[in-house]
């Protein structure tokens, strides 16, 4: 099989990278903290090895330690790649990156966990992959340097995703309860960043802005767990379970 490029350039111009790892020029490498673990995952296989070519011969070899579930033990990454890419769901996960918010990490895992079909960084390309956990390698990343370039990636005149709706989720003035709204199947589920929340260029290249709604004094809670709970909405309306 063979491997995906690191990055590539969309057709309009906006550099895009897919399956991310670490980028060239990235400071923050992500900690495979399970990687050296002995106590997760599993030790060299037993026995004589199966013929299946999804399986990779050093992890065989040496035993998986990685951040996967049970049953891709041994698979080889772009193995595992591709059998998420024949299921993954019709949401995607963009996220606001002017300065450099840990909370991304978080936010890319979770669109791990629920087979977001690609997520987007939006504003600076580097972002803190160390919360993601390594997760990113195993998904679509795409890098859009300014709201325009998202919007024109995945809005109504669109070259490449026409018609993706972007949804923001904030707690702004004007925004409508998420448990009372319907989310649309196709649709980019967008978060911004602590601090600022959504800027009000990418508020208003959203179709709707969703708030969770909040009983207590804090003004937000955290953009990971805000990312978690937007998400699952999406999975407990759209997904077969
Ligand atoms: C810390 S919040 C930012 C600001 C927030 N609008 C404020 O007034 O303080 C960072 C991000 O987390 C998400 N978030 C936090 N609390 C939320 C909530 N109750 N509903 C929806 N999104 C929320 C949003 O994506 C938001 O942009």
């Amino acid at each position: 099989m063979r491997s995906r490029p690191a990055c590539s350039r969309a057709e309009h111009g906006s550099p895009v990278c897919e399956s991310g790892g670490v980028q060239p020029g990235d400071t923050t490498p992500p900690t495979d903290a399970d990687r050296s673990d002995l106590s997760i995952g599993v030790g060299p296989y037993a026995g004589p090895w199966p013929a299946d070519e999804r399986l990779d011969p050093d992890l065989l070899a040496g035993g998986d330690r990685r951040n996967v579930v049970d049953e891709y033990r041994y698979w080889r990454q772009d193995a595992i790649v591709a059998d998420l890419d024949a299921r993954r769901h019709e949401f995607h996960v963009a996220v606001e990156n002017w300065g450099h918010d840990f909370n991304i990490g978080s936010v890319i895992r979770t669109a791990n966990a629920f087979n977001a079909k690609a997520f987007h960084i939006v504003g600076k390309r580097r972002w803190n992959r160390r919360g993601a956990m390594v997760t990113d390698r195993y998904q679509h990343e795409y890098h859009h340097p300014t709201v325009q370039d998202l919007v024109a990636w995945a809005g109504p005149h669109g070259e490449i995703h026409p018609g993706l709706p972007l949804i923001g989720i904030d707690n702004l003035p004007g925004s409508t309860a998420i448990e009372l709204a319907e989310l649309p199947r196709r649709c980019v589920l967008v978060f911004g960043q602590e601090g600022p929340g959504l800027t009000d260029e990418m508020r208003a290249a959203c179709v709707e802005v969703l708030h969770i709604t909040q009983f207590g004094s804090t003004r937000s809670i955290n953009a990971g767990a805000a990312a978690a709970i937007a998400m699952h909405t999406w999975v407990r309306q759209h997904a077969t379970i």
